[in-house]
């Protein structure tokens, strides 16, 4: 396993944002996280990348205890995430956006080739759509040649076609350089195509896991989240 979350809680006032959640995910597999809004997903998303401390519960990246590093740390070691709201620097060009993560200008060139943002590449970050945000949020984790890649709605305003590139990419990545995902996406034919396993998350736990194929004809998972007409 890549990486191993126990027992995670951490609340906001009275909310049980995280309430006690574990799941598993295996290196080179890319793994959905579902779960209705408001179940947890990016605070847990949060706290395995170090933006939030865990009140309780471990965390362990490649076998190591994570749980009390700071997000950098976490992110040189390997581990990296992009924003369900994109943190993309208004103020700098497209270009250094990416460079900040990596001083690699070729490589930048490429992903932003990639996600159809090249001719972006010199206006500040600030002029950019949502859904362009996304995409420069997805490529400048891409810099570091990370192991796991955590993405937040990486889907969510971007164009369709766009996001199938993105799917691809995503695909292409784990079969040429091995790297490791955990998504959390809404699309379930996104989810059903692209992943090997699905998580399930209600109300800050992880109610399922297993194939796709497992998770819709489990009656847990239809009736937390998937709901009686989902066109699953
Ligand atoms: N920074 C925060 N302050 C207060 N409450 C929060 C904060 N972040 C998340 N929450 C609450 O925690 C719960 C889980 O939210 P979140 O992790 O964003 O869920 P999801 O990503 O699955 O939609 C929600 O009730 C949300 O309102
Ligand atoms: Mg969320």
């Amino acid at each position: 396993m890549i990486l191993e979350v126990r027992d995670v809680v951490r609340r906001f006032g009275g909310v049980r944002a995280v309430d006690g959640a574990s799941l598993d995910v295996e290196e080179g597999s890319i793994t959905a996280l579902i779960g209705p809004n408001g179940a947890g997903k990016s605070t847990l998303f949060n706290v395995v990348s170090g933006f939030l401390r865990a009140e309780h519960g471990t965390v362990r990246f490649e076998g190591k205890r994570i749980d009390r590093s700071p997000a950098h740390r976490i992110a040189r070691g390997g581990l990296v995430r992009t924003f369900q709201m994109p943190r993309t620097l208004a103020r700098l060009s497209v270009l250094d956006n990416m460079l900040l993560a990596a001083q690699r200008p070729e490589r930048a060139r490429e992903l932003l080739a990639l996600v159809r943002l090249e001719s972006h590449a010199a206006d500040y970050a600030g002029v950019l759509s949502g859904g362009q945000r996304k995409l420069l949020d997805f490529a400048r984790v891409l810099m570091a040649e990370p192991r796991l890649v955590l993405l937040d709605e990486p889907m969510a305003g971007v164009n369709p076609a766009l996001g199938r590139q993105l799917v691809e990419h995503v695909l292409q990545l784990r079969r040429d350089a091995g790297t490791t995902f955990l998504f959390v996406e809404h699309d379930m034919d996104v989810v059903m195509e692209a992943s090997d396993r699905v998580v399930v998350m209600s109300e800050g736990r992880v109610i399922a896991s297993g194939t796709p194929a497992e998770i819709r004809a489990d009656e847990r998972v239809v009736d937390a989240y998937l709901g009686t007409s989902a066109p699953v």
